[in-house]
């Protein structure tokens, strides 16, 4: 059972019928493992941890060899496991290796002793769920890959998937990798021109999408919103539409098809042949927030990628033949591509893919389904257990959560109340919490603790992973010292790190990002700390990226948009500390001369946000004011915006401002502050 905390911790008492104490109790708590959870690990101590860690740095090449062996089908070997360089950024591992995806996640497994084996249960929106065996995903997968070899799609060219969670969702993923093709994922709650825009910048020439998507029995037309976006996509040949709530849409004669009908072709065999590539081969491209308004289309790659994701999602989620996984994540983020397809499939692991949202039909659907499916590794964001948190702790009480043994966290540092109420009434004091700290562009897991064997610290990330070699540098180009906040960096590669941008051939911008700011380390764009035991402290963005519900954005994209109304002559957006968000929207806007602030202003530029990136980005709070803070050359002062938006009223506080033009602009800036509701009301 729970053994007390180290180093006087104090617990307030754990009561659990309340979570109005625990939203107040942010001081931090060690937790021991316990023997629950250690009983069962993979990595059976820290010393083993630290033994097998010292080798993955001494050895890099040594290390990755053997696990690349241990964990991936290769139908060729390589010839060299890395070569690498951060100063003119790219990373070939596995060299002349070659292996698919596809045969790694499904057919490696019928042959196993997994041919009936659940693959995933899919869980709907509506409650009901069904069960996909290995051998039932493996002949969807073949039929949809010969349906897209039907259309002349094979090795390299891009297949864009606009789906909601739907199981056609993992079909699609595994069907781009049988053949070759590179699939670009763009998430379900963007809109019609963020859509456009990645079709676009993607050269995709297939779209698969829905009539539309069902969340929390709310309706989503995204076949709709995909005609919009095909008016000004010219290189996409064919729509496949999996029809999803049997609606009468539009479909395009030529160019749309029904996936039902299409899977169903006679021409169409249940068996597709492996198209075998190198290691080094796009498996996929997925576009993230940047630090301008344009996404950027990361790039993965085959061997490594599948390595990194595999290794991490066996021994961090500690998952074993029996057991039955659920990520909440959808699959349009790199969460859902890592650990709820990849990783897992990788494994023959069963999991659960889940369509609808936490609160459908109440909050306490994702216990409903720990207990009716016996979860035993839930994986989740700290922004959901705070929005059940809130719900108080009698609706997870009131399930058997008796089958969970490891609970995963990301997204955003969690903070102790939320990890506390995690630990106790979601874990009860006996499971394991890995907050797991990594990236789209890291591709896997990087830093965390292992379940069983290390020190849980709510709130700090943890040690980390084999191969993984951290350094928290100061804005002066030097290691921090411990317990001194810096920058996060890395010194050095791990297989599944990103290896370029898609749209770019020379690299640049993914040098500028990355491997400039700090030369001969690849920046993170996160401030950490470590402890005197090697723990990372995670403590939030150094960029201009905000971190919305754990999804990540750019403040650029944003004030693209804003200032795309013909109402606003300029905007800058920061965030504010939310309580259910972690962050939220703040977006100060000067309007052009002659515009008056109206009061459906806010409506009209929350609803163009909506239309042009979707509503995951429209800003809690609108704030228009008379100028922006600038200094004497012209460069916006958002670390006083930030201070402002954060609830700073007293200008002493807001640090020098000896370089601004106008000091006035900042005091008419806190005088004309709204009051904001951090409380997700
Ligand atoms: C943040 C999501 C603290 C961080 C997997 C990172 C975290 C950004 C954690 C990447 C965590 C993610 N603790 N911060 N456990 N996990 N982050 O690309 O700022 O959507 O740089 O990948 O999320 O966001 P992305």
């Amino acid at each position: 059972m729970f053994s007390p905390p180290m180093r006087g911790v104090i617990i307030k008492d754990p009561n659990l019928q309340s979570s109005n104490q625990d939203q107040v109790e942010e001081s931090i708590l060690f937790a021991e493992p316990t023997e629950y959870v250690s009983e069962l690990s993979w990595i059976n101590s820290l010393d083993t941890y630290k033994e097998m860690y010292q080798r993955s740095i001494e050895d890099p090449e040594g290390f990755w060899a053997e696990q690349a062996e241990e964990f991936l089908y290769w139908k060729e070997p390589w010839s060299k496991v890395l070569e690498w360089d951060f100063e003119d950024p790219h990373f070939s591992w596995f060299v002349g290796g070659k292996t698919n995806v596809s045969y790694n996640c499904i057919d490696r497994h019928l042959h196993d002793g997994r041919r009936n084996k659940a693959a995933f249960i899919w869980e709907s929106d509506e409650r009901h769920s069904k069960v996909y065996t290995y051998q039932s995903l493996y002949t969807r997968v073949c039929r949809l890959s010969n349906v897209l070899k039907s259309y002349g799609i094979g090795k390299g060219d891009v297949v864009a998937i606009f789906l909601p969670m739907v199981p056609e969702i993992v079909f699609a993923m595994l069907a781009c990798a049988r053949i070759g093709a590179i699939h670009t994922i763009i998430f379900s709650g963007f809109s019609a021109e963020a859509l456009r825009d990645r079709l676009q910048q993607s050269h995709a020439k297939v779209l698969i999408t829905a009539d539309s998507g069902l969340r929390g029995g709310r309706i989503n037309p995204l076949k709709n919103m995909a005609d919009a976006a095909l008016l000004e996509c010219p290189e996409i040949q064919k729509v496949i539409v999996v029809s999803r709530l049997q609606q009468r849409i539009n479909m395009e004669p030529g160019r749309d098809v029904y996936y039902h009908e299409e899977v169903a072709r006679k021409d169409i065999k249940r068996h597709c042949d492996i198209e075998w590539v190198d290691a080094e081969h796009p498996l996929f491209i997925l576009y993230t927030s940047g630090s301008t308004g344009r996404p950027k289309g990361v790039v993965h790659t085959t061997g490594g990628y599948l390595l990194g994701t595999s290794i991490t999602f066996k021994y961090i989620f500690d998952t074993h033949e029996d057991d039955v996984y659920f990520c909440t994540a959808d699959a349009g983020w790199i969460t859902g591509h890592s650990y709820l397809v990849y990783g897992p499939l990788s494994l023959g692991v069963t999991s659960v893919l889940f369509e609808g949202v936490p609160t459908y039909p109440d909050a306490g659907r994702f216990w409903d389904i720990i207990e009716r499916h016996g979860v035993n590794q839930f994986y989740t964001a700290p922004t959901a257990i705070r929005s059940l948190m809130r719900h108080g702790s009698e609706l997870p009480l009131s399930y058997d959560l008796s089958s969970l043994r490891v609970l995963g966290s990301v997204g955003e540092p969690i903070n102790p109340a939320a990890w506390k109420w995690f630990y106790r009434v979601v874990g009860k004091e006996r499971c394991s919490i890995a907050d797991t700290w990594w990236q789209t562009e890291t591709g896997m897991h990087m830093i965390t603790t292992l379940p069983g064997i290390m020190t849980m610290k709510s709130s700090a990330a943890g040690l980390p992973f084999f191969g993984v070699q951290p350094i928290v540098i100061t804005s002066e180009q030097k290691e921090a010292e411990i317990g001194e906040d810096g920058h996060l960096c890395m010194k050095y590669p791990w297989p599944s790190i990103a290896r370029g941008f898609w749209d770019e051939v020379d690299n640049t911008r993914f040098k500028e990002t990355y491997f400039s700011p700090f030369p001969g380390y690849y920046f993170t764009g996160d401030a950490a700390m470590k402890d005197e035991d090697g723990y990372y402290w995670l403590k939030g963005r150094v960029d201009d990226m905000l971190n919305v519900s754990g999804h990540r954005l750019g403040t650029a994209e944003i004030e693209a948009a804003l200032n795309s109304s013909p109402d606003v002559a300029e905007s800058a957006v920061v965030s504010f500390p939310h309580d259910i968000k972690g962050e939220g929207i703040y977006a100060y806007i000067v309007l052009k001369d002659g515009i008056v602030a109206s009061d459906d202003l806010p409506a009209r530029l929350s609803g163009l946000i909506r239309l042009k990136i979707g509503p995951i980005a429209r800003p809690d709070v609108i704030h228009v004011v008379d100028e922006l803070p600038k200094t004497r050359s012209g460069k916006l002062m958002r670390r006083i915006l930030r201070k402002i938006a954060s609830g700073t009223t007293d200008i002493k506080e807001l640090g020098d401002l000896s370089t601004l033009v106008d000091e006035d602009v900042v005091e008419m800036i806190i005088k004309s502050r709204p009051k904001v509701s951090s409380s997700g009301d």
